[in-house]
């Protein structure tokens, strides 16, 4: 079959599992399994011999490996059809190609990159790392650019926030009586809005809220909320953190793309007479955590449809922009492979 009919049809099949609406893989759930099995079943074709790591993230490679590549096959609720999906599936077919090189799927990226960082812990790191993944922005439809580089990846913090107060009778409290949780709760929601705005790159979500009892007749006696902030420089990443009173259980510091590997998909970008965008990241990667550990590390982003519209069912690429994509990075994997002897 034909390499790029194939890699289409391996995205429909990831996307088909839990049923939708939209991919619903949450990470270490039977739905990442499900994936997993099937990219194992796709390496075992494609000749790579195959391992499960200790956290559970898969690698596929050949007898001489020098560089690899991958991403992650969790979603996010209702997620899209190419978010990891297409890093993973682009990481067979073109390893396939250049018959050297490995395959990695980390496991559980959505919720803060556990299985790249896990796998970074353990200390046996990759020469060199590529990552295809979708832009997730607009910046590439804007140029009318098929792909682009990546030049750095923002950094990200994480945590929770939790609210006490005191649940009670939503009739027969009196208003100047209550300690109302979530009334606490939104005008925090309130400020993280409004702090991020005040910082120029920062951005700022409350994205969850859990509030308990959850009972539409109980005043809401505990609040517990979970904070993403992202900004392009540690130092405007500290400030939001600290004004928005965080203790991030999750962080990763900005990190810039390494030369080498940018210069191979530069490369292989100008030899197919493509323009060479290059942009930063705001969204987080496996790439992010091999580069903060200090593999060298690219990333090649597919350019995404839909005004870049991404963590929803209506993230889109065309079937011409992935093709190119894959051909982009097999030849970057051969480059490199070549310089590394
Ligand atoms: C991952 O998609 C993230 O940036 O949250
Ligand atoms: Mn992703
Ligand atoms: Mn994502």
């Amino acid at each position: 079959m034909n390499g790029s009919v194939r890699v289409l049809e391996r995205l429909d099949e990831l996307y088909a599992i839990g049923g939708g609406p939209g991919a619903n893989r949450i990470g270490y759930t039977p739905a990442e399994d499900g994936a997993h099995e099937l990219a194992r079943g796709w390496m075992e074709d494609a000749g790579l011999a195959v391992e499960v790591d200790p956290d559970g993230n898969l690698i596929g490679r050949t007898a001489d490996v020098a560089v690899w590549t991958g991403s992650h096959l969790d979603s996010v609720p209702r997620g899209g059809k190419f978010d990891g999906a297409v890093g993973v599936v682009a990481a067979i077919e073109a390893v396939e190609r250049v018959g050297k090189g490995a395959v990695v799927v980390f496991r559980d990226e959505e919720r803060g990159c556990t299985g790249s960082t896990a796998f970074v812990a353990r200390g046996e790191l990759p020469v060199c790392f590529l990552e295809v993944h979708i832009e997730q922005g607009p910046v590439l439809e804007s140029a009318g650019a098929p792909l682009g580089i990546v030049t750095n990846v923002v950094g990200i913090a994480r945590g929770e926030k939790v609210f006490d107060g005191e649940p009670g009778h939503a009739g027969t409290v009196p208003m100047s009586a209550r300690r109302d949780a979530l009334a606490a709760a939104a005008e925090y929601v309130l400020h993280v809005r409004d702090a991020a705005a005040a910082i120029e790159g920062a951005v700022a979500t409350v994205g969850r809220l859990v509030v308990e009892p959850g009972a539409g007749n109980v005043i809401p006696g505990r609040v517990q909320l979970a904070v993403d902030v992202r900004a392009p420089d540690r130092e405007r990443l500290d400030l939001l953190v600290a004004d928005l009173g965080l203790e991030p259980d999750f962080r990763l510091d900005p990190v810039p793309m390494a030369e080498e590997p940018r210069a191979a998909l530069g490369a292989e970008l100008e030899a197919r007479d493509l323009p060479v965008v290059e942009l930063p990241s705001g969204a987080g990667h496996d790439a992010a955590i091999l580069a903060a550990a200090g593999v060298p590390t690219a990333m090649l982003f597919v350019r995404s449809l839909n005004g870049g519209i991404s963590h929803a069912p209506e993230e889109e690429s065309s079937p011409e922009d992935v093709a190119l994509a894959v051909d982009v990075l097999t030849g970057a994997l051969a480059r490199l492979a070549a310089r590394s002897h």
